[in-house]
């Protein structure tokens, strides 16, 4: 960790690119100081929903002045995360006369920060990315890392590509105009990041929810600062999804089977992995790896950020018959990340369906 300021910077060390994660109140005034000096007058092309320019563009607009070439709006929504929504982007970036000296600077949540970054990997043949999160989920996850893409019909995040930006500001002012739902979403993936790799985390979110949900400022810029942390290690250590990076996964084997189950539309993505984790920390205690007072305190945490929408309908079978379909099946083998205690983990393959199925039903009781 680097200090900055007042809050701190993360380094991530890819092969690709090195580079930095930085929590900063109002860092959005500073986003101009990020881009290339090289790079000419009317250069950056901001991709953003309407609903974050609306709230906070004003600031982004005036950090970046008179670079800024075009304002590209996107819908929003899993549903839009498609190819032809990057035609059209790429097409209005020409049309704006953008060029290759163009930076890409992706400012709302995990969608656009995914879409955004997946434009500019591929916008001709590539152009720089700024990447400026806006969600909880974006913050402490999807804008770190340089995973872009977007969803094909056959499934969520099959076309994409590694591209690494040129730094991640994240800015915690901005999460005190995000729905309520999307935040405790967000807290389910630092929940994820303290169960995997740190008990300092898992435990502030367990001693000081009141403040957690009150948007306490000490409060949020800590379990920001230690979830990127987390990230920025994990994807320093291990870029390309190798072992340290599927730890990043916990939750997310059964997660992706409810998303899938449920057509991506009942559930949001955190939401979905709070069951999983459920289900995983389940699954530990019945292997015989995680012990009961660990599991009652991890199912109990997840339960108090709750409630996720109702499961009725939902089977284990059914979730269990979707897991040789998940895009983290390598080889035929369902791997799931299991904690051993409460900021550990192991990834285990070759588990019996008999346990997988009782964990899940479990987390359905
Ligand atoms: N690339 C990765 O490593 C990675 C990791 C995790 C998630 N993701 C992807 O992220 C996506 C989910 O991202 P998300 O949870 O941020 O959802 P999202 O991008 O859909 O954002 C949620 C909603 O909040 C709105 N919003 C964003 N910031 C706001 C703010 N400050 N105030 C008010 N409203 C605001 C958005 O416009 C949207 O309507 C998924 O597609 C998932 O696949 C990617
Ligand atoms: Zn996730």
């Amino acid at each position: 960790m680097v200090q900055g300021k007042n809050m701190p910077s993360f380094r991530v060390q890819t092969p690709a690119r090195s580079y930095d994660a930085i929590v900063e109140r109002g860092i959005i005034a500073r986003a101009g100081e990020f881009l290339p000096a090289k790079a000419g007058a009317g250069s950056v092309a901001v991709i953003t929903t309407h609903d974050v320019w609306q709230r906070h563009g004003e600031a982004l607009r005036h950090a970046l002045g008179t670079r800024v070439r075009t304002v590209l709006y996107f819908a929003g929504g899993e549903h839009n995360k498609r190819m032809p929504e990057v035609e059209r982007l790429a097409g209005e970036m020409v049309d704006a006369g953008c060029d290759r000296s163009t930076v890409v600077v992706a400012f709302g949540g995990g969608i656009v920060t995914d879409v955004g970054g997946f434009v500019a990997s591929c916008f001709m043949r590539g152009v720089p990315v700024l990447q400026i999160p806006t969600t909880l989920v974006a913050q402490v996850d999807a804008a770190i890392g340089g995973k872009t893409g977007v969803n094909l019909v056959n499934g969520k995040n099959l076309v994409g590509a590694f591209h690494q930006p040129l730094a991640v500001l994240i800015d915690p002012d901005v999460l005190g105009t995000l729905p309520e739902r999307e935040y405790r979403a967000g807290l389910y993936e630092v929940i994820k990041c303290g169960v995997i790799r740190s008990l300092p985390l898992f435990e502030l979110l367990d001693s000081r929810q009141a403040e957690v949900f009150s948007l306490d400022r000490a409060a949020v810029d800590e379990l920001i600062s230690e979830s990127v942390r987390i990230k920025a290690e994990v994807v320093t250590a291990d870029e390309k999804e190798g072992d340290l990076r599927r730890i990043l996964n916990f939750g997310h084997t059964i997660g992706h089977a409810l998303e899938a189950e449920t057509g991506y539309s009942r559930f949001l993505h955190g939401e979905a992995v709070a069951f999983g984790m459920n289900a995983a920390t389940h699954l530990a205690h019945i292997h015989g790896l995680l012990g009961a007072v660990d599991t009652q305190r991890i199912l109990e945490c997840v339960r108090r950020y709750g409630p996720i929408p109702a499961l009725h309908g939902i089977t284990a079978a059914s979730l269990v018959a979707r897991l040789g379909a998940d895009k983290k099946t390598i080889q035929g083998r369902v791997h799931f990340v299991l904690p051993d205690s409460i900021g550990s983990v192991r990834i285990l393959s070759g588990i019996p369906q008999d346990d997988i199925l009782a964990a899940t039903e479990a987390a359905l009781a």
